[in-house]
């Protein structure tokens, strides 16, 4: 079945030059929580993850809870007011603390970033399809120390990225695209030990594209900020062929030390030819 992915960022690589990009377009609040056909499996996967592995996939610092109040409201609001005909009578699970209990209710995940002396630090998500990190080593984090393991970001882009998030308003949310092609269609993948074990050699045929669509906005009240991350996967062998060659563009065009950090530096040559070939190019 040929399907176009719902957001194409790997035709936005130029050739030769690869940088890191703050990339983020103004967000219309309208769309700020996206459900799409996988709602329903994707929330089940949700609720067998967190009675799984609830401390890999959920924690947070103690003195947020204003913080997670705020943020789950305005997911329930949002969902009573976009999506009518679906959510009309949603709620809170009032047992779960609220942050998690706004996770389970959309495909996002969802991180928390405040300030504390000065700094923005990661106070706590819900993150149940986590592409290849670990939510619980982030916490307390700043973004440097968040993004480190990302091969040339600090240096490419750090202060930007900061300067960016000091100055979002409630009024002025964006959102911005990430991807990367993996050996799984598994979207549960943290690098604690609990996901199922990665498939041994892979064939180009088997990975998917993943895709994540994810969105920042400052809360009024308390002054926090949101990162929702909506991860969507496509399996490559359903890709069009005009999607197929781009993807293997852009593939060829990231250097070494950032393909390592995507784990594609021993595959991403063979995928990206077997694209070109299966697009008959
Ligand atoms: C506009 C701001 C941001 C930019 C430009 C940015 C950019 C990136 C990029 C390029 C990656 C590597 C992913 C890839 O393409 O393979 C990444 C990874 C990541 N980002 Fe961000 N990011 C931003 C904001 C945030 C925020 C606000 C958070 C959380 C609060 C966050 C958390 C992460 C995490 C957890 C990873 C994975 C790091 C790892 O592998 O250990 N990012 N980010």
């Amino acid at each position: 079945m040929i399907s176009r992915p719902p957001h194409e960022p790997y035709r936005e690589v130029p050739e030769g030059t690869f940088r890191w990009r703050l990339g983020v377009r103004p967000l219309d609040l309208a769309d700020w929580l996206v459900i799409t056909d996988h709602y329903t499996h994707e929330v089940a996967e949700k609720a067998r993850i967190m009675a799984a592995h609830p401390n890999t996939a959920f924690c947070v610092l103690d003195d947020v809870e204003a913080e997670c109040v705020e943020i789950a409201t305005a997911v329930v609001d949002h969902l009573r007011h976009h999506h009518p005909d679906r959510f009309d009578q949603v709620e809170l699970d009032p047992s779960l603390h609220p942050l998690d209990a706004a996770g389970r209710l959309i495909q996002e995940d969802l991180v928390v970033m405040v300030e504390r002396d000065n700094d923005l630090i990661f106070a706590g998500g819900s993150v149940c399809f986590p592409n290849r990190w670990d939510l619980r080593s982030k916490l307390g984090r700043t973004m440097a120390e968040v993004h480190e393991p990302v091969t040339d970001l600090n240096a490419q882009l750090g202060d930007t990225v900061d300067a960016f998030l000091r100055r979002l308003t409630p009024t002025k949310p964006v959102w911005r695209l990430g991807w990367g092609v993996l050996d799984t269609d598994d979207l549960y993948q943290p690098l604690d030990g609990t996901a199922e074990p990665r498939p041994i050699d892979a064939s180009p045929a088997a990975h998917h594209l993943r895709v994540e669509r994810e969105t920042l906005r400052r809360f009024p009240e308390t002054g926090c900020i949101l990162f929702t991350i909506h991860t969507h996967l496509t399996p490559l062998v359903d890709l069009p062929a005009d999607s197929a060659t781009a993807l293997a563009s852009a593939l060829d065009a990231i250097p070494t030390g950032i393909a390592e950090y995507k784990q594609l530096d021993e595959t991403g040559a063979a995928i990206a030819n077997w694209l070109r070939e299966s697009a008959g190019v």
